[in-house]
């Protein structure tokens, strides 16, 4: 914000690209100083990622210490120890607080960063990432600020290889991006690594103390340098200690890093000239986990929305009469207990078996409601076929329905029957189980009332009376999609819902001890899907199946890339629309890593308009959409699997 505007407010411009204003507390016991943060205002962020997560670096988090440090003269971070990772959201800004206090009797003081979403109501608690203590720097320290090697490279120092550097920490998990790819030279000589690092040309640097992306650079080194134990795995910044800058501006630091302790480093960081630019004495990494992150995300009560269908009762004007057919209602079609139903509403209805013959000869005039089933036989027997032939018969009904110009004025209300799970919030399944046939029907005519407005209305109806009796009223609602249970009208719609995958934080869905199937792991979600249950859910065995198996373009890369993460990847061509071949599929996964949840990724997609529908090409989509499902479904029904995943 402009300094003025701040001023205005009683503040003063906290001239630090992360804080907007800075405020002593009138107590004389320390300062408050705001801002905000996002990817929009500060899109270079998006270059530091941890597993697919983007974190504000640890040295951001020092940045912003000291520079609340220095709104009360103090000059040097004692310590700062990091908490829960500051997440930022693509699509979110954080409010920042850094916090400094009073002074102890021997001057220190205490410092913290916090943030909350920008989107938080006032009673929400900020989340605190940083807490710690600043002072002033002892004299002698200030003094004699340590530099650092004379010569450069220092005498004896190996060269490290630093080509596909990035590769290998993004194998870690580790993601940066060009503002945060700036180490170019990395040498060791015994315990001590010595690093070269840069900012691009362009990255401003006004009002840090060190750069975030400068000195988070530096930190690269420790892992590629083998300065730690255990390298293969991602570490970020835990604890820093004894931090101080004694140049502002720098665009390039040469580093010196050298083991302080288990865990710890110390570096030392000068400009080209050789000049201190910052110190720090010691600072502790530790390992980052998926979980760590997914939980910091959520305590940060940043969610992207996600919402469930859930099924409202609608309140109901008595039917007017400009919506009563005159005269009789029409059904075409219907079981024995739909007709009985509908005939004790007490509902004057005709029935008639199709539509190209119209009740009352070719003169009638149509109707302005006309009901209609799909009626199949079921055959319990063959399911997948039995999907497959409604959804035919419901194309074939709503194609000539579209194409007779006799019912171009008219609405055609489908009735099915336990096509959808209707449940009111907090209700029990009010339903029996949803029948796949009777659901496809809703699928396509849900289809064709996006391209036809105004022309189909679905109901699933129960067989009460009560609920047909409610026909004359819903129709007359101007909704499109209902559902009705013991002749209350229930309608489809979307409720903000919490995260699925973590049903009250009861522990993870994907457990890491089993194998998990990405079917359509050779395409594109697929892929992103395998990566995901990786890096964020710690799954370690997955079973990626395709038709084409590793035979699909950058399968290999994609192995290679999950093997490397630490995961152990069977790739498998299997047409998984073919029971048999999926159940020899699911055979052959090792009853020591059985099978414990599958997502359901595949499918082929072939677009068109409604009109231009043939049932070869449902067959087609449905093959590996439904056929797959339901075979999965069948073939792991006795398994104990966490999660049954399905890509609609
Ligand atoms: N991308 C989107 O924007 C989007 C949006 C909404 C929904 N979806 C759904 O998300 C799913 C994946 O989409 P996508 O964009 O990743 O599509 P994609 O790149 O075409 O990937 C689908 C994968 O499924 C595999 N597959 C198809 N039939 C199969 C069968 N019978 N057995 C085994 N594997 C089979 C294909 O591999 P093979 O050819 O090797 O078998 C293909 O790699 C689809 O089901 C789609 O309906 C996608």
């Amino acid at each position: 914000a402009p300094a003025g505007d701040v001023a205005a407010a009683g503040l003063v411009d906290a001239a630090h690209p992360f804080l907007g204003a800075a405020v002593p507390l009138a107590d004389g016991q320390g300062a408050l100083l705001t801002g905000r943060l996002s990817p929009a205002t500060h899109p270079w962020l998006t270059d530091h990622t941890v597993m697919d997560t983007v974190l504000l670096p640890g040295t951001a988090l020092v940045d912003l210490a000291l520079r609340a440090a220095d709104e009360v003269c103090c000059d040097r971070v004692d310590e700062l120890t990091l908490g829960a990772p500051l997440v930022l959201h693509e699509d979110g800004a954080v409010q920042l607080q850094a916090v400094v206090g009073g002074a102890d009797a021997t001057g220190h003081r205490t410092v913290g960063v916090y943030s909350r979403p920008e989107t938080a109501d006032s009673a929400e608690p900020w989340t605190c990432h940083a807490t710690g203590v600043v002072s002033v720097a002892a004299r002698a320290e200030q003094e004699e600020p340590p530099s650092g090697p004379a010569a450069w490279p220092a005498p004896g120092a190996e060269p490290l290889d630093t080509g596909g550097a990035y590769e290998r920490l993004a194998g870690l998990g580790l993601g940066y991006g060009p503002v945060f790819q700036g180490l170019h030279g990395l040498w060791r000589r015994g315990d001590e690594v010595f690093a070269e690092v840069r900012l691009p040309e362009e990255t401003a640097v006004a009002g840090f103390g060190v750069h975030p992306a400068l000195l988070d650079s530096a930190l690269h080194a420790i892992g590629l340098g083998g300065l730690l134990p255990d390298a293969g795995r991602a570490r970020i910044p835990f604890a820093w200690n004894g931090v101080s800058v004694h140049a502002t501006g720098a665009r390039t630091l040469r580093v010196r890093i050298v083991p302080a302790g288990a865990d710890a480093v110390a570096l030392d960081a000068t400009d080209e000239a050789g000049r201190p630019v910052a110190r720090v004495d010691s600072l502790v990494l530790r390992p980052v986990s998926a979980r760590q992150l997914a939980e910091a995300g959520r305590a940060h009560g940043h969610q992207d929305p996600l919402y469930r269908l859930d099924w409202t009762p609608l309140p109901l004007t008595p039917e007017e009469p400009a919506s009563r057919p005159d005269g009789q209602w029409t059904l075409v079609g219907g079981d024995d207990g739909l007709r009985a139903a509908l005939e004790d509403s007490g509902l004057d209805v005709g029935f008639r078996p199709d539509l190209a013959d119209p009740a009352g000869g070719a003169e009638e005039e149509a109707p302005a409601v006309l009901l209609a089933t799909v009626d199949v036989r079921p055959d319990r027997d063959h399911p997948v076929a039995h999907v497959h032939a409604t959804a035919h018969r419901a194309l074939d009904l709503l194609q000539r329905w579209l194409a007779d110009d006799r019912y171009a004025g008219s609405r055609l209300a489908v009735l099915t029957g336990n096509a959808v799970a209707a449940r009111g919030r907090g209700e029990e399944d009010r339903d029996k189980e949803v029948d796949p046939a009777q659901a496809a029907i809703w699928g396509l005519v849900r289809s064709a009332q996006s391209e036809h407005p105004g022309r189909f209305v679905l109901v699933d109806l129960d067989r009460d009376p009560a609920s047909a009796r409610a026909l004359p009223a819903l129709l007359a609602s101007g909704e499109e999609q209902f559902a009705v249970r013991g002749g209350t009208v229930l309608v489809p719609r979307l409720a903000r819902t919490e995260h699925p995958l973590v049903p009250g934080g009861a522990g993870p869905v994907f457990t890491t001890d089993g194998t998990v199937l990405v079917t359509g792991a050779t395409g594109l979600l697929g892929r992103h899907v395998a990566r995901h249950l990786v890096t964020r859910h710690g799954v370690r065995d997955l079973l990626l199946a395709g038709r084409r198996g590793g035979a699909a373009e950058g399968m290999a890369a994609l192995e290679a890339e999950l093997t490397a993460l630490g995961a152990r990847v069977t790739v498998a061509a299997c047409d998984v629309a073919d029971r048999e071949a999926l159940a020899r599929l699911l055979d052959a996964v090792p009853d020591g890593r059985p099978l414990t949840a599958v997502v359901h990724v595949a499918g082929v997609t072939d677009d068109g308009i409604f009109t231009g529908l043939t049932a070869e090409r449902i067959d087609r989509v449905f093959r590996p959409k439904v056929d797959a499902a339901l075979h999965l479904d069948e073939l792991t029904r006795d398994l104990e699997l966490s999660a049954f995943v399905l890509f609609s």
